[in-house]
């Protein structure tokens, strides 16, 4: 980690571009009145950008007093984020990962080429093209080593490779952004041996899924609208035929009681003749006895019997 210190030397003044001033103005009005501290980063990467890609002392006042801000709060944001730089750098200011990965696949070699070829971290080459400095991971580890230079990506390096790139850019000629080895983006480097099935690219994968999906969806459909269909039917019949509340059609009736009362009110007699006949026949009186009475009855009877014999 770098230390965050101001430039000893400093310019004078900054004031944004008129460009940049109306760019300001339109990030500040996003934010609502009273919150125009909210744009400080924004505005902190706009003036380093408008000055070589370094901040000074008065592009900070500058900022705060844009914000309406104390100078240490703006100054507190432009030391903590390493994004912005405090002092100059070249024209290209290459960072360089040197978090684990990246020293594993062999960053100490790029560290080493910039080394012999810039200087230690943070010097500007005489004719001002490069500077560089070691940062944490930049979110490339696949393709490590690598380095940021400006706003782009090199990837893969060795230090034949990042050596020629180096003489590429002082040279003026065009480099390949991303992987220096050929490979694309972060794919296996020799053969590719995943995601291969050409049925993955061809739509037949997402379509057989896409079609079971239709499927179950059709079919819920159906069911819905059947027991929607069902319902309707069982409504219209018992809308057409009401069931009586009492009794319940369904349960079997039980006879209606034959009570004397029912009998004096439909005008018969209050006892039936068969319940009459019943109780003038003395045997059909004996057998609607209990049991144990009948045979009290009988033994009674036969005690009778013999004394008439
Ligand atoms: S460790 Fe170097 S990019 Fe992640």
């Amino acid at each position: 980690m770098s230390v965050r210190r101001l430039a000893a030397q400093q310019p004078e003044s900054f004031a944004f571009s008129p460009e940049n001033l109306a760019w300001a103005q339109t990030q500040i009005a996003k934010f609502p009145a009273g919150r125009q501290a909210s744009a400080v980063i924004p505005l902190l990467w706009r003036a380093q950008e408008q000055h070589d890609y370094w901040l000074p002392r008065a592009a900070i006042e500058y900022v705060a007093k844009m914000l309406d801000m104390p100078v240490i709060r703006v100054l507190e944001v432009a030391t903590f984020y390493t994004m912005f730089n405090l002092s100059p750098v070249g024209r290209y200011f290459i960072q360089l990962c040197g978090t684990t990965p990246c020293r594993l696949r062999g960053a100490d070699d790029i560290v080493a080429v910039c080394k012999s070829r810039i200087g230690e971290q943070s010097t500007v080459t005489a004719d001002g093209m490069f500077s560089w400095l070691e940062v944490e991971c930049l979110g490339a580890c696949c393709n490590a080593p690598m380095v940021q230079i400006n706003n782009d990506y090199y990837e893969d390096l060795t230090p034949e490779s990042f050596n020629k790139l180096l003489d590429d850019l002082a040279a003026g000629r065009p480099v390949q952004k991303g992987p220096q080895n050929g490979r694309h983006a972060s794919e296996p480097e020799s053969a590719v041996k995943t995601l291969q099935d050409p049925a993955l690219y061809d739509g037949s994968v997402v379509g057989a899924w896409k079609k079971r999906f239709e499927e179950e969806e059709a079919r819920a459909r159906q069911a819905a609208a059947d027991k929607e269909a069902a319902d309707r039917a069982l409504a219209a019949q018992a809308a057409a035929e009401p069931r009586p509340g009492k009794p319940d059609a369904t349960r079997p009736q039980q006879a209606a009681a034959d009570t004397p009362a029912d009998r004096v009110a439909a005008g018969k007699a209050p006892v039936a003749p068969t319940e009459r006949a019943k109780a003038a026949d003395p045997a059909k009186k004996l057998s609607d006895k209990p049991t144990s009475k009948l045979k009290d009855a009988k033994a009674e009877t036969g005690k009778s019997d013999e004394s008439k014999g």
